[in-house]
């Protein structure tokens, strides 16, 4: 048996969507093959050993359920690959973080989990903080001339300072209506649509709460289109998936809760569109230096193609592109859980 060690919640922005992943990986992985650990971290960032039902960590109650829950913290000893619980050890092979964005998706925790020698799924220290920086992501992938949008990058000390200068300097490169983001969230968290100087100052400020880097991007007409990559060395992707938001761009809600926005697997485009988009998914994750999965995400109107982001530890959740092209391919959730596992034991 395999002690596999899955990771939820996380100091981040996108706590709820990782609960959510969470309980859907929990609740397919092969219990023949392997012993699960359920290590719950708080918004606050306290560690714990639950061992309660799966049900309370996808409605969010798993925090108050005391009677299954076991302050836990991890051996930094090189190799030694235990979780230390108040009620015992807890040996573990590999480490699985189904969370998402800050201080989970970003390389702090892959950091320390490569201090402590512990095999995890994913991508490891600077692939994973590259990725969830997208003005570090952008300065990478214009190396490779993968078309992308436009962007002006701004701090929020300008923000604070001069507002107005920060929408000048962006009005000179490109025409609204303009998207505004945190240059380190996901989910949309802080994602603006800007039409006009007014709707810019607003998108900038909302921006520069979530984060002290921003980006203001060109806009970019056309469907979304979304690739699942898997590997090490030799990364595949996996069929093309399209969606159509259900309002204006696809925010958290649209994500998330109100279930407007339209799926197709495999995306309606050209045989030869849908080439080129897998063929950029793999070359923009061994750009970066990843390593097990990543979504790579890109707009198209059906001939362009333009590289939009990558996530590398995208959603698992039961509505999340990642595991749903995958199923499309042939491969089922379980199966896919297992390849993760193997390229994580054998990246380490
Ligand atoms: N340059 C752009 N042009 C058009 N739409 C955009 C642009 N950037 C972002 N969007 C819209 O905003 C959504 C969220 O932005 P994205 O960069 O993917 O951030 P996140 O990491 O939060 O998912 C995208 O899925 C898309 O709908
Ligand atoms: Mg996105």
């Amino acid at each position: 048996m395999i002690q596999l060690c899955c990771a939820f919640g996380g100091r981040s922005d996108e706590y709820e969507v990782s609960l959510q992943s969470a309980y859907a990986v929990l609740g397919s992985v092969d219990r023949n093959k392997y012993n699960l650990i359920r290590l719950g971290i708080t918004r606050d960032g306290r560690w714990f050993h639950y061992t309660g039902p799966d049900e309370k960590i996808a409605d969010g109650s798993w925090v108050d359920d005391s009677a299954h829950l076991c302050a836990a913290h991890l051996s930094q000893n090189y190799k030694d690959r235990t979780l230390y619980t108040d009620n015992g050890a807890l040996a573990i092979d590999v480490f699985f973080p189904i969370m998402h964005g800050s201080f989970c998706e970003d390389g702090t925790l892959q950091g320390m989990l490569s201090l402590c020698g512990i095999p995890f799924v994913g991508s490891g220290c600077a692939a994973s903080a590259v990725c969830m920086d997208k003005a570090l992501t952008k300065q990478l992938i214009r190396l490779t001339g993968i078309p992308q949008a436009d962007a002006v990058v701004a701090r929020r000390a300008q923000v604070e300072k001069d507002p107005e200068a920060v929408c000048k300097t962006a009005e000179d490169r490109f025409p609204y209506p303009m998207f505004v983001k945190p240059a380190r969230t996901g989910s949309s968290v802080g994602v603006s649509k800007a039409k006009d100087r007014a709707g810019l100052l607003a998108a900038i400020k909302s921006a520069a709460r979530f984060d002290d880097k921003l980006l203001i991007e060109e806009y970019i007409p056309g469907h979304e289109f979304e690739v699942a990559v898997l590997g090490n060395d030799a990364p595949e992707a996996s069929c093309v998936g399209e969606i159509v938001p259900g309002k204006e761009f696809y925010d958290y809600q649209n994500k998330y809760s109100d279930h407007t926005a339209s799926y197709h697997v495999p995306a309606r485009l050209p045989a030869e569109t849908a080439e080129l988009i897998r063929s950029y998914a793999v070359q923009v994750f061994r750009t970066l230096g990843c390593a097990g999965l990543a979504r790579v995400d890109f707009f198209s109107d059906g001939q362009q193609v333009v590289f939009n982001e990558i996530n590398t530890l995208p959603g698992f959740t039961p509505i999340s592109m990642y595991p749903k092209l995958w199923i499309h391919d042939g491969l089922s959730y379980p199966e896919l859980i297992d390849r993760l596992v193997t390229l994580a034991l054998s990246a380490s």
